[in-house]
Protein backbone atom coordinates (compact mmCIF):
# COMPACT_ATOMS: atom_id res chain seq x y z
CA UNK A 1 0.00 0.00 0.00
CA UNK A 2 2.78 2.54 1.04
CA UNK A 3 6.20 2.98 -1.67
CA UNK A 4 9.29 2.18 -1.02
CA UNK A 5 9.93 5.72 -0.59
CA UNK A 6 7.63 6.26 1.79
CA UNK A 7 8.76 3.08 3.80
CA UNK A 8 12.75 4.18 3.52
CA UNK A 9 11.59 7.77 4.81
CA UNK A 10 9.78 5.88 7.82
CA UNK A 11 11.40 3.57 8.59
CA UNK A 12 14.81 5.94 8.87
CA UNK A 13 13.93 9.56 8.81
CA UNK A 14 15.71 11.69 7.68
CA UNK A 15 16.73 15.29 10.40
CA UNK A 16 14.60 14.39 13.46
CA UNK A 17 15.09 16.33 16.19
CA UNK A 18 14.90 19.56 18.00
CA UNK A 19 17.03 22.55 16.51
CA UNK A 20 17.67 25.01 19.28
CA UNK A 21 19.19 27.90 17.39
CA UNK A 22 16.17 27.53 14.84
CA UNK A 23 15.61 31.05 12.50
CA UNK A 24 12.38 30.09 12.15
CA UNK A 25 10.06 27.65 13.77
CA UNK A 26 6.35 26.63 12.53
CA UNK A 27 3.74 24.30 13.89
CA UNK A 28 1.15 22.85 12.79
CA UNK A 29 -1.67 20.37 13.29
CA UNK A 30 -3.86 17.96 11.45
CA UNK A 31 -7.65 18.69 11.85
CA UNK A 32 -8.15 15.28 10.46
CA UNK A 33 -6.68 13.40 13.01
CA UNK A 34 -5.13 15.81 15.52
CA UNK A 35 -1.52 14.68 14.60
CA UNK A 36 1.25 17.21 15.03
CA UNK A 37 4.44 18.50 12.84
CA UNK A 38 7.04 20.71 13.95
CA UNK A 39 9.62 22.04 11.66
CA UNK A 40 12.75 24.37 12.59
CA UNK A 41 14.85 25.64 9.47
CA UNK A 42 18.08 27.72 9.41
CA UNK A 43 18.47 30.37 7.31
CA UNK A 44 21.41 32.08 5.60
CA UNK A 45 21.59 34.36 2.66
CA UNK A 46 17.88 33.67 1.97
CA UNK A 47 18.17 29.98 1.61
CA UNK A 48 17.55 27.00 4.09
CA UNK A 49 20.59 25.96 5.15
CA UNK A 50 19.50 23.26 7.49
CA UNK A 51 16.01 21.84 8.54
CA UNK A 52 14.75 19.43 11.13
CA UNK A 53 11.74 18.41 12.35
CA UNK A 54 9.34 16.53 15.48
CA UNK A 55 6.04 14.72 14.02
CA UNK A 56 3.71 13.27 16.33
CA UNK A 57 1.66 11.29 13.88
CA UNK A 58 1.28 8.47 11.45
CA UNK A 59 4.25 6.65 9.26
CA UNK A 60 2.99 8.93 6.33
CA UNK A 61 3.16 12.17 8.32
CA UNK A 62 6.86 11.19 9.49
CA UNK A 63 7.70 10.28 5.93
CA UNK A 64 6.10 13.41 4.21
CA UNK A 65 8.47 15.06 7.13
CA UNK A 66 11.22 13.42 6.16
CA UNK A 67 11.18 14.02 2.54
CA UNK A 68 9.88 18.27 2.79
CA UNK A 69 13.13 18.67 5.43
CA UNK A 70 15.41 17.03 2.68
CA UNK A 71 13.48 18.85 -0.34
CA UNK A 72 13.95 22.54 1.03
CA UNK A 73 17.53 22.47 1.97
CA UNK A 74 19.91 24.38 0.06
CA UNK A 75 16.32 25.95 -2.06
CA UNK A 76 15.86 30.24 -1.30
CA UNK A 77 13.01 30.72 0.93
CA UNK A 78 10.44 31.41 -2.60
CA UNK A 79 11.36 28.39 -3.84
CA UNK A 80 10.59 26.41 -0.56
CA UNK A 81 7.52 28.53 0.05
CA UNK A 82 6.83 27.48 -3.56
CA UNK A 83 6.65 23.24 -2.64
CA UNK A 84 3.18 21.96 -2.90
CA UNK A 85 2.13 19.01 -1.07
CA UNK A 86 1.56 17.20 -3.83
CA UNK A 87 5.12 17.56 -5.22
CA UNK A 88 6.04 16.28 -1.51
CA UNK A 89 3.80 13.26 -2.13
CA UNK A 90 5.03 12.77 -5.40
CA UNK A 91 8.59 13.04 -4.36
CA UNK A 92 7.28 9.64 -2.14
CA UNK A 93 5.66 7.99 -5.03
CA UNK A 94 2.63 8.89 -3.86
CA UNK A 95 0.16 8.20 -0.93
CA UNK A 96 -2.56 6.10 -0.93
CA UNK A 97 -5.90 8.28 -1.20
CA UNK A 98 -7.07 8.04 2.23
CA UNK A 99 -3.37 9.49 3.30
CA UNK A 100 -3.44 12.36 1.25
CA UNK A 101 -4.61 14.28 4.13
CA UNK A 102 -1.04 13.60 6.01
CA UNK A 103 1.09 15.77 3.38
CA UNK A 104 -1.35 18.60 4.55
CA UNK A 105 1.15 19.10 7.79
CA UNK A 106 4.32 19.27 5.78
CA UNK A 107 3.61 21.87 3.53
CA UNK A 108 1.54 23.96 6.09
CA UNK A 109 4.59 23.86 8.95
CA UNK A 110 6.86 24.85 6.55
CA UNK A 111 5.16 28.15 5.27
CA UNK A 112 4.89 28.58 9.14
CA UNK A 113 8.09 28.70 9.56
CA UNK A 114 9.70 30.43 6.85
CA UNK A 115 6.46 33.35 8.04
CA UNK A 116 7.93 32.75 11.41
CA UNK A 117 11.35 33.93 10.06
CA UNK A 118 10.47 36.58 8.54
CA UNK A 119 8.55 37.98 10.89
CA UNK A 120 11.46 37.60 13.41
CA UNK A 121 13.79 39.75 10.85
CA UNK A 122 11.26 42.40 10.39
CA UNK A 123 10.89 42.84 14.22
CA UNK A 124 14.72 42.97 14.13
CA UNK A 125 15.07 40.17 16.71
CA UNK A 126 16.98 37.95 15.00
FE1 LIG B 1 -2.62 12.01 10.93
FE2 LIG B 1 -1.57 10.84 8.93
S1 LIG B 1 -3.18 10.07 10.12
S2 LIG B 1 -1.14 12.83 9.62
Amino acid sequence: MYSKEVMDHFMNPRNVGEMPDADGVGTEGNPVCGDMMKLFIKVKDNRIEDAKFQTFGCGAAIAVSSMITEMIKGKTLEEAMAISKEQVASALGGLPPQKMHCSNLGADALRKAIDNYRQKQASGTE
